[in-house]
């Protein structure tokens, strides 16, 4: 059995590093998994660079979910037997033949239902969720922004935000991404790199979620109606900061607000990171996981699946993934 560890960081070919691994027993209240397929997300590649705070100290194994087959059961383990067919939200450690996880952040899914389709529900389809169904609670009337639309958060939050029959405003960063958000049903596409959104959006926003973070998270505040939900969950602009010059400007376009101003505008900034939630709130990551199975187990919503690579081509996904050459999820197989 093998794990992909991140040993360094750097361009895909010097961070990563295939190693043997044994198949460990799991705590009390854990499971054990033999993955089929390991999921791929934006902040892999923040972790991968060396800008990820939360990613434990190298080498490490990375990732956030993993699909595969429980093949060992703690004694506290109620849920999930040995054979089930599951999908586990894995807070790094998804990069492996064998991932051990909380029951909490481990759900069964159909035989049948596609690999790349389920690795897109754990994280990006949960945050998004998350996002727009428990944070904000997007209503029928409402018109939302969703900035990288056409990414694997983006494309499920259109998903989402249309179940919810809002209005959507849709960011993207080519013309071959934006014809992906017109398929997607994305009301209003904007091509970032040609426009600014902020001036081509002539009504208030109600909802925006902000994944880029740093002016455009200003902008999105500016644009909010009254009642309006800033959701900021990203910050991928980040990384285009060289030096710690450039980091603290961009740090500084975020702007500064003040509490009062919130209470008398009735505007409202909410954070989300799912890793806390997966950490302090077990029940709210399982709800918003199984909340999602249940959804495209019925046909509401149907996950992109830009890419699945095999897993030697690890490197050429990640730097896939970097060069936002990617649309909706992808992921590698074992
Ligand atoms: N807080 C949480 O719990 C949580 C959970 C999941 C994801 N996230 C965040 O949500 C965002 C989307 O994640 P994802 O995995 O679904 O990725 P993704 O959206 O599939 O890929 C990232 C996209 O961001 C856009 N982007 C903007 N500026 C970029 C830059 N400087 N470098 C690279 N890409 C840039 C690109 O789209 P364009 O070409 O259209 O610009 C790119 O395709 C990320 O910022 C991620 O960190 C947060």
């Amino acid at each position: 059995m093998q794990a992909i560890y991140l040993v360094k960081n750097g361009t895909p070919k010097v961070a990563f590093e295939f190693r043997d691994i044994q198949m460990t027993e799991p705590k009390d209240d854990e499971v054990g998994v033999i993955v089929e397929a390991s999921g791929i997300n934006f902040a892999d590649v923040v972790a991968r660079m060396g800008n990820y705070q939360d990613c434990p100290p190298l080498p490490t194994i990375i990732g956030y979910e993993a699909v595969g087959r429980v093949e060992k059961v703690g004694k506290n383990v109620t849920t999930l037997k040995k054979g089930d067919r599951v999908l586990a939200f894995t807070r790094f450690g998804g990069y492996s033949q064998y991932v051990t996880q909380q029951e909490s952040a481990v759900a069964k899914i159909s035989e049948t239902m596609d690999v790349g389709k389920a690795l897109a529900l754990a994280t990006q389809y949960s945050t998004a969720f998350y996002a727009c169904s428990v944070a904000t609670n997007v209503l029928p009337h409402e018109t939302v922004l969703i900035h990288a639309a056409a990414g694997g958060v983006g494309t499920a939050l259109i998903q989402l935000c249309k179940l919810k029959h809002a209005k959507i405003y849709g960011t993207a960063g080519s013309e071959s991404k934006l014809e992906y958000l017109r398929k997607q049903g994305v009301d209003f596409p904007i091509n970032y790199t040609k426009e600014d959104f902020s001036e081509v959006i002539k009504e208030p926003i109600d909802v925006a979620f902000d994944s880029l973070g740093a002016a455009n998270f200003r902008k999105s505040y500016k644009l909010l109606n009254r009642g309006g939900r800033l959701v900021g969950y990203g910050a991928a602009a980040m990384t285009d900061a060289t030096n710690i010059f450039t980091k603290a400007k961009m740090g500084a376009q975020f702007g500064i607000y003040h509490p009062a101003q919130f209470i008398m505008e009735s505007r409202a900034m909410i954070g989300v990171n799912m890793l806390r939630i997966a950490d302090y709130k077990p029940d709210t990551l399982k709800y918003c996981m199984e909340s999602v199975i249940t959804l495209l187990d019925e046909g509401k919503i149907d996950p992109h699946v830009g890419n699945m690579y095999a897993a030697k081509d690890i490197y050429q996904a990640h730097e896939d993934m970097e060069k936002r050459k990617t649309m909706g999820k992808i992921g590698i197989t074992w």
